[in-house]
C-alpha cells in the first residue's frame, strides 16, 4: 500500500492553482442526469471520488467519461436506479441517486450509507424530504426504496438538529425539479456546493428562486436540458494550502481561489497571527510574527468548515497556549488527534471539544490516516515535524485531493509518495 514521506522543515513559498471543487463536482454529475441531452462539465479534479461517482452513474445506464478535466455525461441510456452498497460504502455522496433516480424514473433503491470513520451519517432529512414530496419510502435488506408514481410540490424543513443537511438539500432539490407544483425547502444548506448546483440547475432550464439563501423555492415540471459549465474553485483544498504556508511560516499565493467562501478560514487564522490578504486573482497566506492560540466552533457555512476542522487543530497544535476546537456536525471526527499526539501533540478530548496545548515541537513519526481531511492534516503536520512522517492509508488523501505531493513540494517541500 501507498505510504507519502514528509520530511518537516521546510517554510513553503510560492504558487499553487487551486483545482475544482469535488464536493459541487458530485451533485452536478447526478444533477446531469436530469437533463435530455448530455452535459459538458470543466474544471472537473481528478480525484477517487469522481471515479466512483461515475460508476455510480455506470450503474444506473448513464455514460460518464473524464479527460484531461472536462467530464462528459450522457443520461440517454440513464433507466437503472440502484445504486449498490460497494459504492456507497466506499463513498457516501453515491446517496444524491435518490433524488436523481426518484426525478427521472419515479423510481430509486439506494444502499443505505450508515455510519463511517467520521460519526452516524444519518439520512432521516433525505427521506422526510423526498417522502413529503409523495415518495413511498421502504427500508428493506440494507437498502432504501423510494417509489413514487408522481411528485408533487410542497413546503419542507430541512433543518435537523445539527443545522441544515447538505446532502438533504441536494437530493429534495433534484426530486423538487421534476415535482408537479411549487416546493419550498426551508433552512435549505447554504454551503456553496448548493449554489453551484442551484446554478447548474438553472442553466439546465429549472426555476429555483433563493440562491444562496436559506429558502429555496422550485418551480417543477420544466424541461431540462444538457449544458456546459465549469466548476467552481474547491475551497477546501484552498484552505488546506493556507494552512500549509501558515504553519510553516511560509509565503503561498493561491490562484483562483475563491475568496468569498473563505471567510471564516481566512477570520480564524487571521486572529491567529497568519496574514491573508487578497492579490491579484487570489489570496496571499504568510506568516509575519507569532502566533495566538484561538477557539475554533465548526458551525454549518458560512461558520467555520467541518472539512478543515483536523487541519486548523494541525496548525493550533504548534502555536503556544490553550486552544479550544469544539466540532458541532460530526460527533466523532477526531480520529486525527491519536495520531497527531503520537507526533508530539499534546491534544485531549472531552465530548466535542478538542484542548490543544500548543507545543514547541511535532516530531516526525509513522501515522495512519482514518478519513480525508484528517490524512490532509497528518501532512501538514508533517511539514513542520522534526525528521520524517510516514502517513499510510493514502487512499483518503487521493478521494479529494489532485497531486497533493506535486503541488506541495513545487512550494518547497520534502514530500514524496512510496510504493
Ligand atoms: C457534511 C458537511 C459538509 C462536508 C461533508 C463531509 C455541514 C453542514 N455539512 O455534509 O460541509 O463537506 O459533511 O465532511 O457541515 N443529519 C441528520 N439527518 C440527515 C442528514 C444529516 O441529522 O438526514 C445531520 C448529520 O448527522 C450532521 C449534520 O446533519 O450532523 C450535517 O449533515 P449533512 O450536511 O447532511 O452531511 P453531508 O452532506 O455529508
Amino acid at each position: 500500500m501507498q505510504k507519502i514521506s514528509v520530511k518537516g522543515g521546510k517554510p513553503l513559498k510560492g504558487e499553487v492553482i487551486v483545482g475544482g471543487s469535488k464536493n459541487a463536482t458530485l451533485p452536478v454529475m447526478t444533477a446531469a442526469l436530469l437533463a435530455d441531452s448530455p452535459c459538458s462539465i470543466q474544471n472537473v479534479p481528478h480525484l477517487n471520488d469522481i471515479k466512483t461517482m461515475t460508476q455510480v452513474l455506470g450503474k444506473l445506464g448513464a455514460k460518464a467519461e473524464l479527460k484531461d478535466h472536462k467530464l462528459s455525461i450522457d443520461p440517454a441510456k440513464f433507466d437503472k436506479f440502484e445504486a449498490p452498497y460497494e459504492l456507497v460504502k466506499t463513498m457516501r455522496a453515491s446517496i444524491y441517486s435518490l433524488g436523481a433516480c426518484l426525478a427521472r424514473l419515479g423510481e430509486a433503491k439506494v444502499s443505505l450509507p450508515g455510519g463511517c470513520a467520521i460519526g452516524a451519517r444519518p439520512i432521516d432529512l433525505h427521506l422526510k424530504g423526498v417522502e413529503a414530496l409523495g415518495a413511498k419510502v421502504t427500508i428493506e435488506h440494507g437498502y432504501v426504496h423510494a417509489k413514487a408514481s408522481k411528485l408533487k410540490g410542497t413546503t419542507i424543513l430541512l433543518a435537523g438538529p445539527h443545522g441544515p443537511s447538505l446532502g438533504a438539500t441536494v437530493n429534495v432539490l433534484m426530486a423538487a425539479t421534476a415535482a408537479e407544483g411549487t416546493t419550498v425547502i426551508e433552512s435549505a444548506s447554504i454551503e456553496p456546493e448548493v449554489t453551484e448546483l442551484v446554478d447548474f440547475l438553472n442553466a439546465m432550464g429549472a426555476s429555483i428562486e433563493g440562491r444562496g439563501t436559506p429558502r429555496l423555492v422550485i418551480h417543477g415540471g420544466k424541461r431540462l436540458k444538457g449544458i456546459e459549465y465549469s466548476v467552481l474553485p474547491d475551497r477546501i483544498e484552498a484552505g488546506t494550502f493556507m494552512i500549509a504556508a501558515a504553519i510553516t511560516r511560509g509565503d503561498v499565493t493561491l490562484k483562483g481561489a475563491e475568496i468569498s467562501h473563505l471567510t471564516a478560514v481566512s477570520e480564524k487564522l487571521r486572529q491567529i497571527g497568519v496574514l491573508v490578504e487578497e492579490s491579484d486573482g487570489g489570496l496571499r497566506v504568510r506568516s509575519a510574527g507569532d502566533y495566538r492560540p484561538a477557539d475554533v466552533w465548526i458551525l454549518p457555512y458560512p461558520g467555520f468548515p467541518t472539512d478543515m476542522q483536523a487541519q486548523i487543530m494541525a496548525l493550533l497544535a504548534t502555536v503556544p497556549g490553550v486552544s479550544v476546537i469544539t466540532e458541532t456536525i460530526w460527533e466523532n471526527r477526531f480520529m486525527h488527534v491519536f495520531e497527531m499526539n503520537r507526533m508530539g501533540a499534546d491534544i485531549a478530548i472531552d465530548r466535542s471539544h478538542a484542548v490543544v496545548k500548543g507545543v514547541p515541537k511535532l516530531t516526525g513519526a509513522p501515522v495512519m490516516a482514518s478519513d480525508l481531511r484528517a490524512s490532509a492534516a497528518l501532512i501538514l503536520a508533517g511539514l513542520v515535524a522534526e525528521g520524517e512522517t510516514l502517513v499510510q492509508r493514502v487512499y483518503h488523501l487521493d478521494r479529494g485531493y489532485e497531486r497533493i505531493e506535486q503541488k506541495l513540494s513545487a512550494l518547497g517541500a520534502e514530500i514524496k509518495r512510496l510504493d
